[in-house]
């Protein structure tokens, strides 16, 4: 599962579209927390409020609604909504004075994990819909407006991605020239320190028809590079149109057969799912980048086990071993958790030796946060926070190093670089290597969507510069 933290308004998929010409536009202001699906989320959801009318807007003052899409998996998350939405309580209050309603929504997995808590402990809010019925958005508000509270969050029988409204095309073209694209949703894998299994429900992949549908739409509207989302993105399966079952190497070559789609990407996989068809797609398929977010989490193989990864650190090197030996070119990176329950300085050591080992291009790494429900919050040994302070600064240390490195071995070489978006400073671009760095090039290198052939000159903090070649 996925992790860089981000917060972030849907302001980008501002929809103009549905909003009726007679009726003022009602408005709905989106802020979403963690993780790339929760960003995929906010965009259908907005869709869906589209079609019902709403256009988004980045004020949240002018909102009419106010949804927070709200991620839990580390830290104290929830509470953080809660501080969030008394803040959000007062703009009601003050809108509510000159006659204007504000309606509050809270949704993803901490509304799955709180339900009607969130509603007790913050009174005015008005809905709390959980990720698996955001199809019913539109019906949950309806009702919402007749007066009631809803609390949405048991899990819908229905297939949600089918009842869920495509985003217009013009919508689309504005939300550039990458995109994600949701296959695969829930985790059936207990780790113990995780709260996925329990907020986003048991593994379900979404039919190939669909994602071909969708993908199709996306390189229709311009999209040159597609993002497979899931928890557990490389336990996708399905029915493939040869009436095969089909892994997710085999839908990675089908999606390559789209005509406009250069790149491919997929994320967070598990190593224990990394098939042999898999590893192929990363030897013959040029679309697909050599880029690999494997999280192992530790290098000792007590805790692995106490972790319930169902894997040693030995099985995850010689898995990296094979996909290098399929695509040498292939750069990795990985999430790390320090501190959970049991861990020794012996224990850590091990996890810096197998960095070491395998020299990431990037990492996320965080301290173990007991999460309510998970066993591990509830195994003996926890960690001392002062502890897991300084082994995490170590340990970040060394990933930052790696980073640093990986950037600098490309000064000079010649990269694809796809590009995204006019820069930061005027005059410049932003593209992206082929493992995920911001490139910045010159204005006039290329248009946005083009795939250019750029020298890198140097590096920046997180990014490289570079010049056509
Ligand atoms: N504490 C710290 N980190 C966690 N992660 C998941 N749950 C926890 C937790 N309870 C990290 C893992 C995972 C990433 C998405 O977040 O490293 O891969
Ligand atoms: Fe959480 Fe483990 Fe499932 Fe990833 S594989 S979502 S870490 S339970």
């Amino acid at each position: 599962m996925d992790l860089n933290t981000i917060e972030r308004n849907e302001t980008d998929s501002a929809s103009q579209s549905a909003a009726a010409a007679s009726a003022p536009a009602k408005k709905v202001f989106v802020k979403t927390y963690g993780c790339q699906m929760n960003v995929y989320d906010s965009q259908r959801m907005t869709d869906a409020l589209a079609a019902d009318g709403y256009t988004a807007t980045d004020v949240i003052a002018d909102a009419d609604l106010v949804l927070l899409n709200t991620c839990h998996i580390r830290e104290k998350a929830a509470e953080k909504v809660y501080s969030e939405l008394g803040r959000i309580r007062d703009m009601k209050a003050e809108r509510a004075a000159v006659g204007r309603e504000m309606l509050i929504g809270v949704a993803g997995c901490v509304a799955q994990a709180e339900g009607a808590e969130i509603i007790r402990r913050s009174p005015a809010v008005d809905l709390v819909i959980g990720p698996q019925t955001y199809h019913r958005l539109p019906d949950v508000l309806a009702r919402v407006r007749g007066g009631e509270k809803i609390v949405e969050t048991e899990y819908a029988i229905e297939d949600k991605f089918e009842h869920l409204p495509q985003p217009k095309r013009a919508e689309m073209i504005k939300r550039g020239v990458t995109a994600f694209l949701t296959v695969q949703e829930g985790c059936d894998k207990f780790c113990t320190f995780c709260v996925v299994p329990y907020t986003r429900g048991s593994e379900v992949s979404r039919p190939v028809a669909q994602i071909v549908a969708e993908a199709e739409r996306l390189a229709d509207a311009g999209v040159r590079e597609v993002t497979l989302l899931g928890q557990n993105v490389n336990a996708w399966h399905g029915k493939g149109e040869d009436g095969m079952e089909w892994g997710l190497g085999r839908l990675l070559f089908r999606l390559a057969e789209i005509p406009g789609l250069a790149r491919l990407r997929y994320t967070t996989s598990h190593p224990r799912d990394m098939d042999d068809e898999l590893i192929a797609a990363h030897r013959d398929l040029p679309a697909l980048m050599p880029y690999l977010h494997l999280p192992v989490q530790s290098g000792s193989d007590r805790i692995l086990k106490a972790m319930n990864r169902r894997h040693t650190a030995k099985d995850y090197l010689a898995l990296l071993e094979r996909i290098r030996a399929a695509r040498g070119d292939i750069a990795l990176s990985g999430d790390f958790i320090v501190g959970f329950p049991g861990e020794t300085d012996a224990d850590f050591e091990a996890t810096m030796g197998l960095v070491r080992q395998v020299n990431y291009a990037s990492a996320f790494s965080f301290k173990y946060s007991p999460r309510p429900g998970t066993p591990g919050a509830d195994m003996p040994d926890q960690v001392p926070e002062a502890v897991k302070d300084e082994r995490l600064q170590r340990l970040q240390a060394l990933l930052l190093k790696q980073q640093q490195d990986f950037g600098l071995s490309l000064v000079g070489c010649t990269i694809d670089t796809l590009i995204e978006k006019p820069g930061r400073q005027a005059g410049q671009k932003v593209g992206r290597s082929p493992w995920l760095q911001p490139v910045i090039v010159d204005e006039k290198a290329g248009e946005i969507g083009d795939i250019i052939r750029v020298r890198i000159t140097k590096t920046g903090y997180n990014s490289l510069f570079a010049e056509l070649a």
